[in-house]
Formats: structure tokens, C-alpha cells, sequence
């Protein structure tokens, strides 16, 4: 059986001595101060603070020392492809190079991935391949089929809408009893949530404004209200790709979990953009756009994710209305986020808090926070070396982002499972990363 859980080591157990020790700076009530970090023999943090004795030291310097990040939406397709199209490996190398030590692959594959047989063959042959550990998501799609699939799955999806791969969504009465099913399960829901009854025509869009016209921000306001009358009051849900400050302040208020994703923050729709800028849900106005930053910006977004969805440059290429929607994101969305928060523009812990910290938590992944017993990875940032990104530095198809000629700041260093799978920026790893599952999984 390829899925296993990790446990934290419990805390009243004395921590091995550091095989190694990182020597940098870290983010400490909100200020930046030396620190070292220990890692023990299995790479798991084992102490942290001023001065650490024993282990093989290593001097970062001027580098801040983070919690890797935790991206809890991509779709990196294929497990094995080895031509053409995103896959495991390539998927989570990108995911390493960004400083994201856990990512959570999305089940909308062909046939979407609804039944634990179906999760488990696909565990299979992703094995190997993983350069980060990945959480699989399973789909919420007969409710006769969710008490095993969330046996082996580590996260549970909903859509509600069409997207890539979902042509028929399940409708609202299904909804609710698929919801009721999860919920005993006890894993973390993500639920796409946009209404298609509030969709207009989608074919007739040319570009993103008439995307978003297409598929409105009422659209997802409807399917937010109707889910939180109905969401069964134990489910631990979040909410996929927020796009407004308005579905986040009802969300908050209401103590649900969502994501916000780099493009809902730092793009809007142009009417002279093409299809690279095709995306579900829509990119909306730049009014939208800068609340939203705002939200993000004053605490009030609980978690960022990519949705990294890299189609290739052709598909991306013909009329609008037939390109595929979606955007290539997981490399990119610490470098861009650490990138704003060297301009002052958005504070690192808060940063912290929506990349690494708040994801972990709410699906009980290990790591996303610089303390001893946490296992997800340790990343380190210089401030100073500023980049202009080009797709072409990632291993991919796709070889393409929205991001092109934009700020940002990549992790020199990457450090998981004890060895640094990232070095001067240079990815140097080996697919050790595991499938992980939370600790507050029922089985
Ligand atoms: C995603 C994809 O291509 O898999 N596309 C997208 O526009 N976000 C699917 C999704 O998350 O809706
Ligand atoms: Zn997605």
C-alpha cells in the first residue's frame, strides 16, 4: 500500500541530536534574527534557536530560513508521462525549485479520480517520482463510493462547476449528500464553487473580460451561499480560488477555509489578452484584483494556492473559446509572493502564515512551520537576489506562465528530508518525496 500517514514525534519523546545544522536568519515574532536550525537523521526539524551544538553546520549567511510552502491545488496530470505534458515529476520538481515542500494534486484526470482503486493505481505509478511529498486529492462524485475513497485519499474535491476534465459537475442535491458522506470521513473538502445556473453562454467569449462576463463573480457568490446553508456543521471545508474581498469577508465570518491563487491577485482581465490568460474561475476586474490583494494583505486570507494548471502553449494558442482554461503556477507562487513582500508591499509573516503555516494545519499536512517535530522542509531566501522570471528555468512542457518578465525571489537553498534537493537555485535532488496523508485521517 503506497499511501501511509506521518506522525509528528510525540512531544513529551527527548529529540535525537542534529546531524545537520542550518546557519542563517529567520522570522521571530515578526522580526528577523539569527537563528540555526537542527535537522535530525530523517531530516525533521529537532531544534531550533541561537546556538546549536553537533551535526555537520552549514552557514547560509545573509539567507532567511523558511518553512517550505504547502500548495494544496495542482494538477500535474500524468503520473509517468515521459514525452509531452506535465507529470509528477516534473510537476513537483517545479514545485521544489518554487520552495514548495508539499503539493496536493487535484483529481479531475481522465476518468476523474472518484473511486479508491482508481487513487491507489495512480499512487502507484507516481511512485518514484516524487522530488516533493504530495497529498492526493480523490473526487467527490457517488456517495457510495466516499467511505473507501476516503480511506486512502488524503483530501477530498467537489465541483460544482465545469472545468478542465469535469463536463458534468454533480448538481446541488447531490452536492448534499456527497458533503454528508465526506464529512464522516473526517478529511479536508475543497470544493469548486461557482454556479453554472449564473453562467452565460460560455463559447461566445474572446477574452478574459468576456470570460468573466461569461462566468460572473455572481457565480461564485451563489454557489458560496448555497454551499454554507448546507455544508454539515463537522465538515472541514475550504474553498478553492477565491476571486473577490467580498466571497472572503462572508467566508470569514462564516470560519470556512479558502485559498486565494497568484493570478486572482496580481493579474486582471484585459480584453487585449488571449487565452494564456483563460482561467476558471475568471480573472476578474482590476478593482476586484486590488481588494483582493487587499484582503491578502491585511491577514484576512487564510491560505494561497496555485491552481497549476499547465496546459500546453499550443492548446493555449487557437481561438479563445476553444483553448483550454487554466494557468501554470506552482514554481511561482512563493517567488512572486517573497518578491512583493521584498518591496514592503505584504508582510512576511503573513506571507508565512497563508503559504505555509495555515495549509499545513487545516489539512494536517506535516511541516509549514520552523519549529522542532515538523517535517515539511526548510527553504532559505536571499532578499537580494532579485530575478526577472522567464518559463524557460523550469523543466516543463509547458514552458510558459502568465507570470513571463515578473519579479521574483527563488529559494537558493531547499533543504528536505535531510538533503538539500536545492542548491544556488539549482535543482539537485531525487524523487524521494513520499504521499502523505494527515494525521486526523479516520482509518
Ligand atoms: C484547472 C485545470 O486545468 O485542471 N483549470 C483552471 O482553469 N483552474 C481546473 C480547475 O481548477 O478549475
Ligand atoms: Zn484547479
Amino acid at each position: 500500500m503506497p499511501v501511509r500517514s506521518r506522525h509528528h514525534r510525540p512531544l513529551a519523546e527527548r529529540p535525537p541530536p542534529p546531524s545537520q545544522v542550518l546557519i542563517g536568519r529567520t522570522l521571530q515574532h515578526g522580526k528577523i534574527r539569527a537563528v540555526e536550525v537542527g535537522l535530525g537523521e530523517s531530516g525533521e526539524i529537532v531544534a531550533v534557536g541561537r546556538s546549536i551544538s553537533g551535526g555537520r553546520r552549514h552557514d547560509l549567511g545573509e539567507a532567511v530560513l523558511l518553512p517550505a510552502a504547502v500548495d494544496l491545488h495542482v494538477h500535474f496530470r500524468s503520473p509517468d508521462a515521459r514525452v509531452e505534458g506535465e507529470n509528477w515529476s516534473s510537476g513537483t520538481i517545479q514545485a521544489a525549485l518554487g520552495g514548495v515542500g508539499t503539493v496536493g494534486e487535484m483529481p479531475n484526470a481522465n476518468p476523474a479520480v472518484s473511486t479508491a482503486s482508481r487513487l491507489v493505481e495512480r499512487a502507484e505509478r507516481g511512485r518514484g517520482r516524487l522530488a516533493v511529498d504530495m497529498v492526493l486529492f480523490g473526487a467527490l462524485v457517488r456517495a457510495r463510493d466516499v467511505a473507501a475513497l476516503g480511506r486512502v485519499a488524503g483530501a477530498l474535491k467537489l465541483y460544482l462547476a465545469p472545468t478542465t476534465g469535469i463536463d458534468d459537475p454533480v448538481d446541488q442535491d447531490e452536492a448534499g449528500e456527497l458533503l454528508r458522506s465526506a464529512a464522516s470521513t473526517g478529511l479536508a473538502v475543497t470544493v469548486h464553487a461557482e454556479d453554472p445556473a449564473h453562467f452565460r453562454p460560455l463559447g461566445n467569449a474572446t477574452n478574459p473580460v468576456e470570460w468573466d462576463s461569461a462566468r460572473p463573480l455572481e457565480a461564485e457568490e451563489a454557489a458560496v451561499e448555497r454551499l454554507l446553508r448546507n455544508v454539515p456543521p463537522s465538515l472541514r471545508l475550504h474553498i478553492a480560488h477565491v476571486t473577490s474581498a467580498r466571497v472572503s469577508e462572508r467566508l470569514r465570518a462564516a470560519g470556512h477555509s479558502f485559498e486565494v491563487s497568484p493570478h486572482h491577485l496580481l493579474l486582471h482581465g484585459r480584453p487585449s489578452d488571449g487565452a494564456r490568460f483563460k482561467v476558471n474561475p475568471p480573472l476578474r476586474s482590476e478593482t476586484e484584483r486590488a481588494r483582493l490583494w487587499e484582503e491578502l494583505t491585511l491577514g484576512r486570507v487564510p491560505c494561497v494556492a496555485s491552481d497549476h494548471a499547465p496546459h500546453d502553449p499550443e492548446e493555449k494558442e487557437g481561438p479563445f473559446s476553444l483553448a483550454p482554461a487554466g494557468v501554470p503556477g506552482v514554481g511561482t507562487l512563493l517567488p512572486l509572493l517573497l518578491a512583493r513582500a521584498r518591496r514592503g508591499e505584504l508582510s512576511l509573516s503573513v506571507l508565512v502564515q497563508a503559504a505555509c503555516e495555515r495549509p499545513s494545519l487545516w489539512f494536517g499536512v506535516p511541516g509549514g512551520r520552523l519549529l522542532p517535530g515538523h517535517r515539511g522542509g526548510v527553504i532559505a531566501v536571499d532578499f537580494r537576489r532579485i530575478e526577472r522570471f522567464h518559463a524557460s528555468r523550469f523543466p516543463s512542457s509547458c514552458g510558459w506562465s502568465p507570470f513571463e518578465g515578473s519579479e521574483m525571489i527563488f529559494p537558493v537553498e531547499h533543504w528536505r528530508g535531510g538533503e538539500r534537493i536545492v542548491e544556488g537555485g539549482e535543482y539537485t535532488g531525487r524523487p524521494t518525496g513520499s504521499i502523505v496523508r494527515p494525521e486526523y485521517a479516520r482509518n
